[in-house]
């Protein structure tokens, strides 16, 4: 299975949220990284049929995807940045009309929804009404509507938004889960969402990909450029002068400074850069 996008470009009136994207995504997890306004959910929404692009097309196998029209809907599972639920259903009625809507058979419905009650561990909540749903639980019952139909292609728009860190771990293992012989893209400003199952990662900023590669292909890009340096707080503005600071640490005499520059500032330990310090490099 190919997903390719080709010179993908929308236009909001004269202002571009994506230019020329160009991309080819196979089964494995993506991730689509870079802060608000980068053109994430723009470009999901088009995957999606939402919204239409100014020029450019998707092609899945080397079709375009409007040829495929509802046969292409259906390989699709997509969960929105916004939350539109609705409060007064239970979990367990939402996911039957998501999949009356999604046009799953009855036979279908019945098999996959407890099921995926209970991959997204929320067994014990199938009766409740979605409105008192904690955010947490919401972007669960979100994730499971998303793989009614058993989606070859799953769309997640900010997955673990509003949730709490031991939350987010959840949602990560789940997708990572759920990613076997499928193309998973999940956009996101977080990195630790992605740095662990993402496949390849794409930096996404105005629209347009900054760069993209594996973990380790982007990372090595800053080898020899992280450093540690253990200092006095006082001189602290001085070394900030000398690259971007990515963290501060307090010791017990003293603060741990890592930091980005081309060369090592006096004292520095190199370390292994990792995404957030890809991330800092490319976005702050
Ligand atoms: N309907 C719209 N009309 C005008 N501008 C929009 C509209 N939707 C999004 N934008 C703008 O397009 C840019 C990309 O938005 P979006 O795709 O939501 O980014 P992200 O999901 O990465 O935060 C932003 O600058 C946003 O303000
Ligand atoms: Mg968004």
């Amino acid at each position: 299975m190919k997903l390719t996008f080709a010179h993908l470009t929308k236009q909001y009136g004269s202002f571009t949220a994506l230019e020329d994207f160009s991309y080819t995504f196979t089964p494995g997890v993506y991730g689509l990284l870079g802060p608000n306004g980068a053109g994430k959910s723009t470009l999901m929404n088009i995957l999606t049929g939402n919204l239409q692009a100014t020029a450019g097309r998707i092609l899945l196998d080397g079709t375009p995807v409007q040829e495929l029209g509802a046969a292409f809907r259906k390989r699709i599972g997509f969960m929105p940045q916004q939350q539109g639920l609705y409060p007064e259903f239970t979990l367990e009625h939402f996911l039957w009309y998501m999949a009356s809507l999604k046009g799953l058979s009855k036979k279908q419905a019945k098999e996959e929804i407890p099921h995926l009650i209970q991959l997204v561990n929320l067994n014990g909540q199938k009766h409740k009404r979605l409105g008192g749903f904690s955010g947490g639980m919401k972007q669960r019952a979100l994730i499971a509507q998303a793989m009614l139909g058993k989606p070859d292609i799953l769309i997640l728009d900010e997955p673990t938004a509003g949730l709490d860190p031991k939350e987010r771990i959840r949602i990560r293992n789940l997708i990572a889960e759920a990613a076997f012989d499928r193309i998973v893209l999940i956009a996101t400003h977080v990195v630790t969402d992605v740095a662990y199952i993402a496949k390849e990662i794409l930096l996404l900023k105005q629209g347009t990909i900054l760069d993209s590669g594996t973990p380790p292909i982007l990372c090595k890009k800053l080898e020899g450029k992280v450093f540690l340096v253990n200092c006095a707080e006082e001189d602290l503005s001085a070394l900030a002068e000398q690259g971007k600071i990515c963290n501060i640490t307090r010791e017990e005499n003293g603060i741990s400074v890592r930091i980005l520059c081309d060369a090592p500032p006096p004292n520095a330990v190199t370390c292994k850069p990792d995404l957030e310090d890809v991330y800092l490099r490319n976005f702050e």
